[in-house]
């Protein structure tokens, strides 16, 4: 199996997240700033991670490189999404960059693994719920970080 992990990240969270998934997993962390388009399609398992900015927003590196995304052709593709975010500060928008790329991969043929309940986490908002469920991994390295090691094992377990 081979496995992905395109991510982006301003002030390192998900990247050192994206690494250590990579080497627990054997797989391959690609920062979507030098990300190629055969990145999202050459592999058996594509995992897309982005910290949510702004109000809602996408990273910024995501927003500026989101075409190789809309582009790609992720027909039948597994992908499985994970986000950081911050439920206290931003509890109208935690973790919506999980469902502005959700989204988007769904549009183009994607098949979207791990989603994960939102039992345990404490927010009024988020886009990256669907049907009471977070379509992806939600980590707040902000507030839970103690959280974070057996959320990203459960998780893993899930999707592979
Ligand atoms: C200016 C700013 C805006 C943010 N906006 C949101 C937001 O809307 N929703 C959210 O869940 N987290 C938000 N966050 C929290 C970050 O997503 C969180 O700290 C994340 O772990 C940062 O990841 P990074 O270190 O990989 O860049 C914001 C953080 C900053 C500094």
């Amino acid at each position: 199996m081979s496995i992905n992990i395109i991510f982006g990240s301003d002030s390192g969270c998900t990247k050192k997240i994206a690494l250590d998934m990579a080497k627990r997993i054997d797989g391959r962390a690609v920062n979507i700033l030098k990300a190629e388009p055969s990145d999202f399609t050459d592999c058996s398992l594509l995992i897309l991670a982005c910290p949510t900015y702004g109000d809602g927003e996408l990273q910024i590196d995501w927003e500026d490189n989101l075409a190789l995304l809309q582009e790609a052709n992720l027909d039948n593709k597994t992908v499985a999404i994970f986000g950081t975010g911050d439920q206290d500060i931003y509890p109208d928008s935690f973790v919506d960059a999980i469902g502005i790329l959700y989204d988007i991969v769904i549009e183009r043929g994607a098949k979207v693994i791990g989603f994960t309940d939102t039992a345990g986490y404490q927010f009024t908002r988020s886009l990256a719920v669907r049907d009471d469920h977070f379509v992806g991994l939600a980590l707040d390295e902000d507030n839970q970080p103690f959280e974070t090691d057996d959320r990203i094992a459960s998780w893993l377990k899930q999707i592979l």
